[in-house]
């Protein structure tokens, strides 16, 4: 899905999302990447897809158990149900009070783990992301790549939901898929190499940042203070 981003208010709170196949660390990247703006001063919203609302997280429950019995276009719905409301009861109301708001996943997850990965049609999920995402996008979406069979080795091993039990097939079509819509989205999606340390990956997300032309916030005396912390990721 394209967009305009405007980067004329360089910091202005942002809506950032974290992207990438299970367990290549978009949930380590995302809590970093909150902490940095919280010590910088910045309110923060960190959230997680599916879920970050009652509804949303009951939802969540239904998608990733694995005794559920749920067909693809069901799939893409709830998703997109779920996404909806997060959008609606605490997104957009983030960003109009100027509330950073940090994402771990967004609909580039459905793009590719349903659009690609499950073989539904295109244009058919472009339009559903329109649809839940209720107008917005984020303004610069980081994916975080590294060989599947890495990915699957850093996943925990005792946490396997609907989804990572799909196997590493189905974790290399949406690794690909990845790569493919960042490739469609140039301008807003930065690729990051995910492999070596959570510092160094962390580095690598930072001047992406930057070399997109976007920029922390500054603020005189930043308190430490802050809260909420990014443990709910
Ligand atoms: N750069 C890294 N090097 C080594 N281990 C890492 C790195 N980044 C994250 N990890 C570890 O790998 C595991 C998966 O990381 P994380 O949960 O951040 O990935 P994820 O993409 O959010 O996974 P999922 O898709 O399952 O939610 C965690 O145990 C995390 O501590
Ligand atoms: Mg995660």
């Amino acid at each position: 899905m394209n967009q305009t981003t405007d980067k004329s208010s360089e910091s202005r709170p942002l809506f950032v999302t974290f992207e990438g196949a299970d367990g290549c660390g978009k949930s380590t990247q995302a809590a970093l990447f909150a902490d940095a703006l919280q010590k910088a001063g910045a309110k923060v919203e960190c959230l997680r897809e599916p879920g970050g609302t009652k509804t949303s997280e009951a939802i969540r429950q239904l998608l990733l158990n694995p005794a559920s019995d749920i067909c693809p276009m069901s799939e893409l719905l709830l998703f997109e149900a779920a996404r909806a409301q997060l959008v609606t009861e605490v997104i957009k109301p983030a960003l109009a009070a100027g509330t950073w708001v940090v994402c771990d996943r967004f609909f580039d997850s459905t793009s590719a783990y349903q659009r690609v990965g499950r073989a539904l049609d295109a244009a058919l999920v472009d339009e559903a992301n329109k649809i839940g995402s209720c107008g917005i996008a984020p303004y610069i979406t980081f994916v975080f790549d590294l060989p599947t069979s890495e990915a699957l080795a850093r996943a925990t091993k005792n946490r396997t939901d609907r989804m990572e039990g799909e196997g590493e097939t189905f974790q290399e079509k949406v690794r690909q898929g990845y790569l493919e819509i960042a490739r469609e989205n140039p301008e807003r999606i930065k690729i990051i190499d995910a492999a070596g340390t959570k510092d160094e990956v962390f580095s690598r997300v930072k001047a992406a940042f930057e070399a997109a032309g976007f920029a922390f916030p500054q603020v005189d005396s930043p308190s430490p203070s802050l809260s909420p912390s990014a443990s709910n990721l």
